[in-house]
């Protein structure tokens, strides 16, 4: 029979927002597990790593733009502690972000989005066709204008990753490297989890952190399963030879034909290319026309792409909410809490979910300014017959 392991707190998922999670509430004293098969994978493992409060800003998500920005204010201390106490260099880049206009219509949406952006109180500069290709000598002829943004920055995702895992590792917090089956609930209260191996975890609180799977937990109540879905990115990685660099020197990025793409330059000589947005459900497959719709509209972008290497192609999912927003904190079942639901912003959102999260387990309460987040937000009230 199996024995019950148990520790204050067990964080379902090991990508980077359980991951930081864990340190964090490891930090604060607690006896801290991680039941993941594979930490540090995940959906980091695609992610660009762009931090991009100010270029990803959409109406209606003034809320969510706040908990962005307090995220990126936390970015440089909060790399800067990582980096310091695991000696892994996370590929931070302070390097902005141009995201430009091809055609009119595109010229149209950026001048909107500049337009939200001064009402919201953020800093971005209107360029110029030719400013734009100032600045970005790689950029296409045809570039009719652009948006300069010098505080959306980015980080390497996967080396964020690892450094999270040390940093878990060096605070005492135990790895199960198992999936985990289903919640355990006991007395209405969530009491640890039982392993896919048939091990038990007994925890005195458990935070679901499982990015797109966090809807599909077995023993999690219905009314309290978070309504997250995946959502489908293709990416591409790019190798930029040393004689062509510097190739860009900052995030260029442009909605094409309605779709994203962007292009992400690494210090390593690294340039990610992303991404699709595809509701496939649980499809990771990397199709031919993914890779053709994002080579060809970076190609638009920037034609001198075509003499580079392609080195990786890969599917991720993000972990979408009904709000694009995430889902933080206590839920209506005791003992249980979520940090879920990150959608497009999981790696800009990391520094402030491990702060949020490390305040709720302490004090069973959400920082007032991250109420909106609750996951309570959600919650099914009985309709009146
Ligand atoms: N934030 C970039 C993406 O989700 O594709």
């Amino acid at each position: 029979m199996s024995r019950t392991r148990t520790s204050d707190v067990l964080v379902i998922g090991g990508g980077i927002i359980g991951l930081v999670t864990a340190w964090r509430a490891a930090q604060r004293g607690f006896a801290t597990a991680v039941v993941d098969p594979e930490p540090g994978g995940g959906a980091a493992q695609v992610a660009a790593g762009m931090l991009a409060a100010v270029t990803e800003l959409h109406y209606g998500e003034q809320t969510l733009l706040g908990l962005n920005l307090a995220s990126a204010r936390r970015y440089p201390d909060f790399a800067a502690e990582l980096t310091e106490l695991t000696g892994h260099d996370l590929g931070y880049r302070r390097c902005g972000t141009l995201a430009v206009a091809l055609d009119a219509d595109d010229r149209a949406h950026l001048r909107e989005l500049h337009a939200l952006q001064r009402q919201s109180g953020l800093d971005s500069e209107w360029l110029s066709g030719r400013e734009c290709r100032r600045l970005e000598p790689m950029l296409a002829p045809g570039v009719r204008g652009g948006l300069r943004v010098d505080g959306d920055h980015q980080i390497d995702p996967r080396r964020l990753a690892c450094a999270l895992v040390a940093a878990c590792e060096r605070a005492g917090v135990v790895f199960h490297r198992v999936w985990a089956e289903r919640l355990s609930v006991v007395r209405e209260r969530a009491a640890g989890i039982v392993t896919a191996d048939g091990g038990a975890l007994g925890a005195g609180q458990v935070v679901l952190a499982g990015g797109s799977l966090s809807g599909r937990l077995d023993g999690v109540p219905e009314d309290v399963l978070p309504p997250v879905r995946p959502v489908k990115g293709q990416v591409l990685r790019l190798t930029v030879p040393k004689r062509y660099a510097p190739f860009l020197s900052r995030t260029v990025r442009a909605v094409v034909r309605g779709s994203q793409v962007y292009l992400v330059p690494r210090e390593s000589g690294e340039l990610v290319v992303g991404a699709t947005s595809e509701e496939l459900g649980w499809d990771t497959t990397v199709t031919v026309g993914g890779v053709y719709e994002l080579l060809r509209d970076a190609h638009e972008l920037v034609p001198g792409i075509t003499e580079l290497p392609l080195t990786e192609t890969r599917a991720g999912l993000r972990p979408g909410s009904p709000d694009n927003a995430p889902l933080l904190g206590p839920t209506e079942l005791d003992g249980l809490l979520l940090a879920t639901g990150h959608y497009r912003n999981g790696v800009l959102l990391t520094p402030v979910t491990g702060d949020v999260l490390a305040h709720a387990l302490t004090t069973g309460e959400l920082p007032d300014e991250v109420r909106p987040f609750t996951p309570k937000r959600f919650a099914r009230t009985e309709q009146p017959v």
